[in-house]
């Protein structure tokens, strides 16, 4: 797969940055408690993998992450964060890796490609603490996710095999970008636990990253109903991050929908649901979501960042996890709750208290204040067609890899 490099306008690029420059900030301000570094797989350093670097969304989350993280080191901190690239693309990520290092930020880099005598794939993983995942193939126009199964669900497995070598799975996170992540996440999580037998939690670090579905339902609501206080308003979104799958509650920014009719209102969540085809279709066969989702990325990527810095101590954010372990338990406290208000399902998106051992709690109560919209509605398509995809996932043959 031959991408440009760097295919994407200066000025793009200038804005994301520019932007991304003062959410990290924020973000990384925020709840500063003094702590020292734990839960590191090597002292004094922190290390994001990023698997898929040289595409689209890799080269761009990798320059915001490059020209971010380093705003969340405590001053006098011996910590490094150290980003490891890897693509099988040796070019592309060889070229990244040169532009990259040109940058005047405190945070090291290495580049790594399938087979290029340096150890490839494991020394890009060994020692990491997060690894993001954004390899594998894009939408193009008249697609949708689901279509990206069969190719995708091969890398990922590989992907998932390479990880299950060659890192701590007591401790490392694994952000899923690849689509269709509905599907996807179980996959990861089965091939771990059904192929590799592995039992150390990591169904509590598994993690597929739906937050551009947020920063979507965010700005089209601005769009139409802009806030006075000169805040971008929080939408949460839940469910799963494919089409009719994908459930913005609008319901929780009342007062900024009260003006809007029926017609406005299912308009709004149509484009949350469907927004992805806006881009894939303007940019006619150059792909999906890059920019916004290397954003949406970085945004998370911080939050983890934060918390294995000692900075905060848990979070809370909306992502697509495991409900059940290993042995078909619980993973946490709420899990049991969700499930059975979701017809059982074992893969949702939906708010999460995160520590460092991983997710922690699962705040359902969300789902307690729905409108009868959302709840009679968006929940029901919903459930029927996640529950597909995660068959699908479930039932993806490892041996077929
Ligand atoms: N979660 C979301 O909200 C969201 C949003 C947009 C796109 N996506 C998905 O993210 C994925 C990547 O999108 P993109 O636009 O960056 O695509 P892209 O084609 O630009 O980049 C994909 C990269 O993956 C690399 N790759 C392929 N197989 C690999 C392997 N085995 N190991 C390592 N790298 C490998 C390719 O060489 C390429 O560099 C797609 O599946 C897309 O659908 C997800």
């Amino acid at each position: 797969m031959n991408i440009p490099f760097f295919n994407i306008t200066s000025l793009s690029l200038l804005l994301l940055l520019l932007s991304s420059s003062l959410l990290v900030l924020h973000l990384g301000r925020n709840n500063i408690n003094n702590q020292m570094p734990h839960l590191l797989s090597s002292p004094s350093n922190l290390k994001v993998a990023i698997l898929g670097a040289a595409g689209g969304i890799g080269q761009s989350l990798s320059l915001l992450l490059k020209t971010q993280l380093h705003y969340l080191i405590q001053a006098n901190s011996p910590t490094n964060i150290h980003l490891s690239l890897y693509d099988i693309n040796k070019e592309v990520i060889d070229g990244l890796y040169a532009d990259l290092s040109h940058i005047d930020t405190p945070i090291s880099l290495s580049a790594h490609a399938a087979n290029d005598g340096k150890g490839g794939i494991h020394a890009a993983l060994v020692d990491s603490d997060i690894i993001v995942i954004p390899a594998g193939m894009p939408r193009k126009p008249g697609m949708t996710r689901d279509d990206l199964f069969n190719i995708n669900a091969k890398i990922i497995s590989q992907l998932t095999d390479s990880i299950a070598e060659s890192c701590d799975l007591s401790k490392v996170f694994i952000l899923l970008i690849s689509n269709p992540v509905n599907s996807l996440v179980p996959v990861v999580c089965n091939r771990l636990i059904s192929h590799h037998k592995i039992d150390k939690g990591i169904e509590k670090r598994l993690l597929g990253i739906t937050n551009l579905d947020l920063v979507r339902a965010s700005t089209f609501l601005n769009e139409l109903s802009p806030s006075n206080n000169g805040r971008m308003p929080y939408v949460p979104v839940i469910g799963g991050h494919s089409g009719d799958t994908i459930v913005p509650v609008f319901s929780s920014q009342s007062q900024l929908i009260s003006t809007m009719d029926e017609p406005q209102l299912k308009h709004l969540i149509s484009r949350v649901q469907y927004g992805g085809d806006e881009i894939v279709k303007a940019k006619n066969g150059k792909g999906s979501a890059t920019l916004s989702m290397a954003h949406a990325a970085c945004k998370i990527v911080t939050n983890f960042t934060n918390l294995l810095l000692g900075n905060v101590n848990s979070f809370e954010s909306i992502n697509y996890i495991p409900l059940l372990d290993h042995q078909n338990q619980p993973i946490c406290k709420g899990s049991n709750e969700l499930m059975s208000m979701i017809d059982n399902l074992q893969f949702f998106a939906i708010p999460a208290t995160v520590t460092s051992s991983g997710v922690n709690e699962i705040n359902y109560d969300i789902l307690n204040h729905l409108n009868s919209y959302e709840k009679n509605e968006l929940i029901p398509i919903c459930l029927m067609k996640l529950k597909k995809n995660i068959n699908s996932g479930l039932e993806f043959n490892v041996e077929e890899v």
